[in-house]
C-alpha cells in the first residue's frame, strides 16, 4: 500500500457517525479554546460530519471556519449541521491533508481531530498543516491512543477487541497508537514550538456505557471496519459476534469503566 493512500478503517456508517457526532469542541478540543480569538480563520481538517467544525465556527464569530475531508459523502452532513445552527461562517470542501490546496501562510489555525491515526504519512500530512498555517499561527492536533485505553471490568472479549482494533487499523497503513506519536511526528515535520499534553474521555454512567458499548457492538457488525476485518482475514463472522457481545457485556456491568486517552499537540508556527 502507498504511505499516502492508508484506507479510512472506520468508513461513515451510521454506528460510526453515532459516535462522530457526539463530539464537540469542549469535549475533544479543549486544550485549543483558550489560543481562539474571534476574527480567526481555521481550517479544520478530516472534519467528519462537522460538529466540532461548526463549533469552532461559533467560536470565532468574526473569522471562518473551512471544514476537509477526504470523503466527499461525510460533508453532507456537516454542511446540514452547519446549515440547521444558522452558521454563516463555515465552508466544506473535499481534500486530502498529504496535498492541501491551500497557499503557504493561509489560515489562523489548522485543526485535527481524530485523523492523523488514520492516515498513510503523517509527517508529510504535518509538513502541509504546518505549511499553511500563518506564522504565529497554530496547529492543533488530538489522537486516541488505543493501546493506552483502559476499562474495568476485566474483559478476554474487550482485550480480543483491541487486539482486532489495532490489527485491522495498521492493515490500512493506519497508527492506532497515534497519541503517543504526536510529539515525534511533529518534530520529524520540522516544528519546534511544541506543546504536548493528553485528554481523556470517561464512559461509567448507566446511559454513557449504553451509548459507548452500543457503538461499539454495532461498529463490530456492521461497518467498513467490520468489513474489513472480516475481508483481511483478521477474524472470523463468529469471533466478530463474539466482540460485539463482549461489548453489550460491559455495557451491562453498573460498575463499568472506561478511559479513552488521547495525545494532544499545540504548536505556534514560528514567525
Ligand atoms: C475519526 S474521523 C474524525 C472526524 C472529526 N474530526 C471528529 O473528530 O468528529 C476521521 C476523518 O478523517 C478523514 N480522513 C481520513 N484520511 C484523510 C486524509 N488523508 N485527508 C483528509 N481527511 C481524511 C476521514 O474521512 C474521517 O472523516
Amino acid at each position: 500500500m502507498s504511505k499516502e493512500t492508508a484506507v479510512y478503517t472506520h468508513g461513515h456508517h451510521e454506528s460510526v457517525l453515532r459516535s462522530h457526532t457526539w463530539r464537540t469542541a469542549a469535549n475533544s478540543a479543549a486544550y485549543l479554546l483558550e489560543s481562539l480569538k474571534p476574527h480567526m480563520k481555521i481550517l479544520d481538517i478530516g472534519c467528519g460530519p462537522g460538529t466540532i467544525t461548526a463549533d469552532l465556527a461559533e467560536l470565532v464569530p468574526d473569522g471562518h471556519v473551512t471544514g476537509v475531508d477526504r470523503a466527499e459523502g461525510v460533508l453532507e452532513q456537516a454542511r446540514a449541521t452547519a446549515a440547521a445552527r444558522g452558521l454563516g461562517n463555515v465552508d466544506f470542501a473535499v481534500a486530502d491533508v498529504h496535498a492541501l490546496e491551500y497557499p503557504d501562510d493561509t489560515f489562523c489555525v489548522v485543526h485535527a481531530h481524530q485523523v492523523l491515526q488514520h492516515v498513510g504519512d503523517p509527517v508529510q500530512a504535518l509538513r502541509e498543516m504546518h505549511r499553511v498555517t500563518k506564522p504565529g499561527g497554530y496547529i492543533a492536533v488530538r489522537d486516541a491512543d488505543y493501546a493506552a485505553m483502559t476499562w474495568y471490568p476485566a474483559s478476554e472479549g474487550l482485550d480480543d477487541w483491541l487486539d482486532l482494533y489495532r490489527r485491522v487499523a495498521r492493515a490500512n497503513g493506519g497508527e492506532p497508537d497515534a497519541g503517543r506519536h504526536l510529539k515525534s511526528w511533529a518534530l520529524s515535520a520540522g516544528i519546534r514550538d511544541i506543546t504536548t499534553t493528553s485528554g481523556t474521555w470517561t464512559f461509567a454512567t448507566e446511559e454513557e456505557r449504553a451509548w459507548w458499548s452500543g457503538l461499539w457492538a454495532d461498529r463490530t457488525l456492521a461497518s467498513a471496519y467490520a468489513d474489513r476485518a472480516a475481508e483481511g482475514g483478521h477474524a472470523t463472522p463468529g469471533g466478530l459476534r463474539a466482540v460485539s457481545e463482549a461489548w453489550r457485556d460491559w455495557g451491562r456491568h453498573e460498575d463499568g469503566w472506561f478511559a479513552v486517552l488521547h495525545g494532544e499537540i499545540l504548536c505556534q508556527k514560528q514567525v
